[in-house]
C-alpha cells in the first residue's frame, strides 16, 4: 500500500529535499527533521530542526504523528559525513565523526523507528541513504566506507528481526552524484585523483522515491554501481586492479 506519511531525516540535504518534492507530488504528507533549520520548503508539511546529538527520536516520531494526524508509514534517513584522504592522514577526531554521523546517528534513528512502530503495533519502512562505499573498499574513503558498511550490516540485522511484523529496514547504495556533499567533505593528504562523472540528484531521488512509493527495495543505484557490484561478485578484485589501483600513487623507490 502506498505510504501516506513519510518522515525525512536530513531534510536539508540535497537528496532529502529532492525526494520530498517527488513524494509531495503524489499527495504524500512529508515531515522533515534537519540539523540546521531549513528555509520554508513547500514539500514539507511539518519541519523540525533538532540537535542530532541530544534528540529524543522516539518523542519526535510521536510528535510528528500527532501533528499530522497520520501514522508514520516510512522514514528516510539521509545524513552523512565524509572526510577524504589516505587512512593514515585522517585525524582520529575526523574518523570518530564519520562513525558518529554515518553509524551512530543512523542506528539511533532506526532503533527509535523500530520502537515507535512496535509500540503502535504498526508496520513501517525505514530507508537509509548509504553509499556504494557500504559495499566495497575505496581508496581515500576508509573510515567513510567502514561507517557505511557498519550501518548496512546493522540495518540487515534489524530487518531480519522485524520483517515478520511488517517492519522493514532497507538501504540505498548510490555512487557519486552532483550534490554539495563532496565539496563539504574535509580533505587530508595529497588529494585523491578522483574519477569524474556521477549521477544527478534528480536521478538518485527518482530511484529512491519510486522505492518508497512501491515499497520495493532497490539496493544499488546506477548502472555503473550495479556493474561494480556484479563484477565484485563474479570477478573479485577486477575493479580494484582495473580502476582503483590507478587512483593510488605507487610508492616511490629509494
Ligand atoms: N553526493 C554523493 O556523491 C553521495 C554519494 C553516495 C552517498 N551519498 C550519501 O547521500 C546522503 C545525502 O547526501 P547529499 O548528497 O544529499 O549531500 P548534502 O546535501 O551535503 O547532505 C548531507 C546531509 O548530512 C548532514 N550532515 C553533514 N554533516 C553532518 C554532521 N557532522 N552531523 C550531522 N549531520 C550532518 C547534512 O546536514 P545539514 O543540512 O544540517 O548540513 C545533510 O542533511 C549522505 O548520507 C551521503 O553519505 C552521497
Amino acid at each position: 500500500m502506498k505510504p501516506k506519511h513519510v518522515v525525512v531525516i536530513g531534510s536539508g540535504s540535497a537528496i532529502g529535499q529532492a525526494v520530498a518534492e517527488k513524494l509531495a507530488v503524489h499527495q504524500i504528507t512529508v515531515s522533515g527533521i534537519s540539523r540546521t533549520p531549513v528555509q520554508s520548503h513547500s514539500s514539507f508539511a511539518h519541519a523540525h530542526a533538532v540537535d542530532y546529538a541530544t534528540a529524543d527520536w522516539l518523542g519526535l516520531f510521536q510528535q510528528l504523528q500527532s501533528a499530522s494526524g497520520l501514522p508514520i508509514d516510512a522514514v528516510l534517513h539521509a545524513p552523512g559525513y565524509a572526510a577524504i584522504g589516505p587512512a593514515l592522514t585522517i585525524p582520529e577526531s575526523e574518523a570518530r565523526q564519520m562513525l558518529e554521523v554515518n553509524f551512530w546517528l543512523l542506528s539511533n534513528v532506526a532503533r527509535a523507528a523500530a520502537t515507535h512502530w512496535s509500540s503502535q503495533k504498526q508496520a513501517g519502512h525505514f530507508w537509509a541513504v548509504l553509499s556504494i562505499a557500504a559495499l566495497r573498499g575505496i581508496p581515500e574513503e576508509s573510515y567513510y566506507c567502514a561507517a557505511k558498511a557498519a550501518a548496512a550490516r546493522f540495518l540487515e540485522c534489524l530487518d531480519l528481526e522485524n520483517r515478520q511484523a511488517g517492519r522493514h529496514f532497507n538501504y540505498f547504495c548510490p555512487g557519486k552524484f552532483a550534490s554539495p556533499f563532496r565539496s563539504k567533505s574535509a580533505r587530508f593528504g595529497q588529494g585523491a585523483s578522483e574519477d569524474s562523472g556521477g549521477s544527478t540528484v534528480d536521478f538518485v531521488a527518482r530511484k529512491i522515491s519510486s522505492a518508497i512509493l512501491s515499497q520495493k527495495p532497490v539496493k544499488v543505484i546506477g548502472w555503473r554501481e550495479n556493474a561494480i557490484a556484479l563484477a565484485d561478485r563474479l570477478f573479485p578484485h577486477l575493479y580494484d586492479r582495473l580502476v582503483l589501483d590507478r587512483r593510488v600513487k605507487p610508492p616511490t623507490q629509494s
